[in-house]
């Protein structure tokens, strides 16, 4: 038996080695490991040995049949080196369009309603402009119109740094107002997003980081009309509906007059409930028309031009718009909440 292996394997070999076309090899392999092929008959007869013979005649056969896969596959590689031509089998090549196992990642939610401000904003001619984190004392309140001892500085607690007396975790993106101006003068409308710091204790509805978009326009002949106007519309756009706002009084050293801007409870609808605090209206942001002082700070005229400012939470706006009741699951990194968006 393992003589007529012997045999088979060297004449096999030797034609496979002197075989010069794909098709002859195909025909090679069919012709000896095929189902009906040479080796393979010779296999099924190992049945008829002893237990002990089949076992050696088996082990002999098996490598045989290795030195002839391993003979058709050096002879495929030197035609295909020779031919340029390349076979390709079923473990070589790649189905793209086959789904994939990578799960994608998405977008942050804060990210998500960011990009939406800033398309609504863009179509509306406003830049998209980007400012320090790590502020001077000057552009964080000075030049808006908080001196050192001003109360306000009271509600925007914040972060100084170790050796640098004069700087400061920015507390909102008012910083940029000033900064803006100097940049591109007047007239201008642009907005700024970006992350805030306060040395605020944790809850629900506060967290030390958040993000917030500050916009401002300035031109001749600027009025609240032309703020209640642009809020309007983008509000509508971002929620997908019509948004009435409500305007009251409110108080800001770099607005004059200043006011916050209401919307209609969301839970409620406006009726009164415990969130709304029965008034049926939530806070939503801080505006007004930007005081002359810091109009001069930002080297712009305040008897030419006139124009508004506003800022408000994209963080506040991102949990009323997906309904999200706690702002601690933001940055708290679980993948259970970041999938949903
Ligand atoms: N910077 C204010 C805040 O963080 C909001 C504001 C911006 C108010 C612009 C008026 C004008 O509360």
């Amino acid at each position: 038996m393992k003589e007529k292996i012997s045999q088979l394997k060297k004449e096999a070999i030797h034609e496979i080695k002197s075989s010069d076309t794909f098709d002859s090899l195909k025909k090679l392999e069919k012709k000896y490991l095929g189902r009906k092929g040479e080796l393979t008959d010779v296999l099924k007869g190992l049945k008829d040995l002893g237990k002990d013979a089949r076992k050696d005649a088996g082990q002999f056969a098996n490598q045989a049949k290795q030195e002839l896969e391993q003979a058709l596959k050096e002879t495929q590689v030197s035609l295909e080196q020779v031919t340029g031509v390349k076979i390709v089998t079923k473990n070589d090549w790649v189905d793209v369009t086959m789904p994939s196992k990578l799960s994608l990642g998405n977008l942050h939610p804060l990210s998500r309603v960011q990009y939406e401000l800033e398309d609504i904003f863009s179509s509306l001619g406003f830049m998209i402009l980007d400012g320090p984190e790590l502020e001077s004392d000057y552009y964080n309140f000075e030049s808006l119109n908080i001196p050192k001892d001003h109360p306000a500085r009271d509600i925007q607690d914040t972060f100084y740094i170790k050796g640098k007396k004069d700087q400061v975790l920015r507390t909102h993106t008012s910083n940029l107002q000033v900064r803006a101006m100097q940049e591109y003068g007047a007239p201008i409308r642009a907005i700024f997003p970006g992350r805030c710091f306060r040395f605020d204790a944790t809850d629900a509805s506060h967290d030390a980081t958040f993000n917030q978009v500050e916009g401002l326009m300035i031109d001749k002949n600027i009025s609240i009309a032309n703020f209640k106007a642009i809020v309007d519309s983008f509000l509508s756009e971002i929620f997908n509906r019509k948004i009435k706002t409500r305007l009251r009084p409110g108080y800001f050293p770099f607005v004059e007059p200043g006011f916050e801007v209401d919307l209609p409870c969301e839970i409620c609808k406006g009726r009164g409930c415990k969130v709304c605090k029965n008034s049926g209206w939530v806070e939503f942001m801080g505006a007004g028309m930007v005081h002359p002082i810091v109009l001069k700070n930002g080297g712009v005229d305040p008897k030419k031009y006139t124009g508004f400012a506003f800022g408000f939470g994209i963080t506040r706006l991102t949990m009323m718009k997906y309904k999200i009741n706690d702002i601690r699951h933001f940055l708290g990194s679980d993948l259970r909440f970041l999938k949903q968006f």
